[in-house]
């Protein structure tokens, strides 16, 4: 486990780094050299610690972080221009950081490089199709700026949004890998990479791993980062007011099946008949013509 002091320093080093000032070498004493002994060379090491979450927040305009959210996906600006990282996740971090580094400055200036660690939640991390990338790296941005029980009231929202909304909504300026018009769009039902995506190619024809699936989820990363925006921006005005509750079907399940209740034999809040009633999941077994397994 890494200790509060070896992460301290950790993330000091890291802004060391990035402001180019990792160490600074003592000149050489100007003595003859003993040949047998070798020269102490003193490190310094510059270090500025990064404030505890979470940091000040500054109004962001939700469609400039939807256009930083698309080109953040793409990994490069609309000019061609390389971003420190690329996908989903990054896509929508960088959405929300980037403008706070702009308008408020440090400590997300100095952050704004370790940013490109988010790549790693690309494709439902990396590749695994799990939780949609686009939302993890909205909901690791929406820690950094809202205090835990803002933050967790923006997260339930944002992502219940996301499951019951047609996506997606955001046109860029230049489509930079498909151009499809109309663009087509589906419901998710689900948090989940892998539903969103499939639900898209069942919907589109296109296939997963298509020019056109990824223009679909540059424009889902450009929509979770603007929707989170105008949730953060609505809670730092005081006018937030939740619009998404879970849906009846997924309450009366968690009647039986969640905390404090007689099974209490399962945790979440997806919603339950998007993989245990008819209507959810397809099994196998039940697809007519399925090759034997
Ligand atoms: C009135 C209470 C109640 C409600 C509401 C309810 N369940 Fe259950 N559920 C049960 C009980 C009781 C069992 C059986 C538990 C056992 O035998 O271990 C069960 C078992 C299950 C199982 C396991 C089946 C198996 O093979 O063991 C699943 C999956 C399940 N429920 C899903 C759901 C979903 C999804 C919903 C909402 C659409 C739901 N349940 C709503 C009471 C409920
Ligand atoms: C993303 C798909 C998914 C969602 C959403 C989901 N489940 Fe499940 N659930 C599973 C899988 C997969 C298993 C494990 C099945 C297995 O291994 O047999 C499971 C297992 C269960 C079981 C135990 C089944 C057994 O064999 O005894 C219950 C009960 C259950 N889920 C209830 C729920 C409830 C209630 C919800 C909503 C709060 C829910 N699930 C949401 C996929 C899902």
């Amino acid at each position: 486990m890494m200790t509060r002091r070896g992460f301290l320093g950790f993330a000091g080093a890291v802004i060391a780094t990035a402001l180019g000032m990792a160490c600074t070498q003592e000149e050489k004493p100007i003595t003859t050299p003993t040949p047998e002994v070798k020269e102490k060379v003193v490190v310094k090491e510059v270090l500025k610690p990064l404030p505890m979450p979470p940091w000040p927040y500054k109004k962001i305009d939700p469609d400039y972080a939807a256009e930083l959210g698309y080109q953040g996906y793409m990994g490069k600006t609309f000019d061609g221009e390389k971003l420190p990282g690329k996908a989903c996740c990054f896509g929508a971090f960088y959405a929300i950081v980037k403008p706070l580094a702009e308008e408020v400055g440090s400590p997300y200036t100095e952050f704004l490089p370790v940013a490109s660690i988010a790549t790693v939640g690309e494709g439902g991390l990396v590749g695994w199709a799990s939780l949609c990338g686009a939302l993890n790296g909205a909901a690791w941005a929406i820690w950094l700026v809202a205090p835990e029980e803002e933050a967790k009231k923006v997260i339930d929202e944002l992502y219940a949004w996301y499951m019951y909304e047609e996506l997606p909504k955001y046109t860029p300026p230049k489509a930079m890998k498909a151009e499809l018009s109309p663009f087509p769009t589906s419901v998710s039902n689900s948090v989940l990479c892998h539903a969103s995506v499939t639900n898209w190619c069942e919907v589109s024809g296109y296939k997963a791993f298509s020019k056109e699936r990824s223009e679909r989820c540059g424009r889902l990363t450009a929509d979770v980062a603007k929707k989170a925006v105008e949730l953060l921006n609505a809670v730092h005005e005081g006018t937030f007011v939740p619009a998404y509750p879970l849906d009846d079907k997924t309450k009366s399940c968690k009647s039986c099946h969640t905390k404090g209740s007689a099974l209490e034999n399962t945790r979440g809040k997806m919603a339950c008949w998007s993989c245990h009633t008819e209507e959810g999941a397809m099994r196998v077994e039940q697809v007519k013509g399925h090759p034997e397994i």
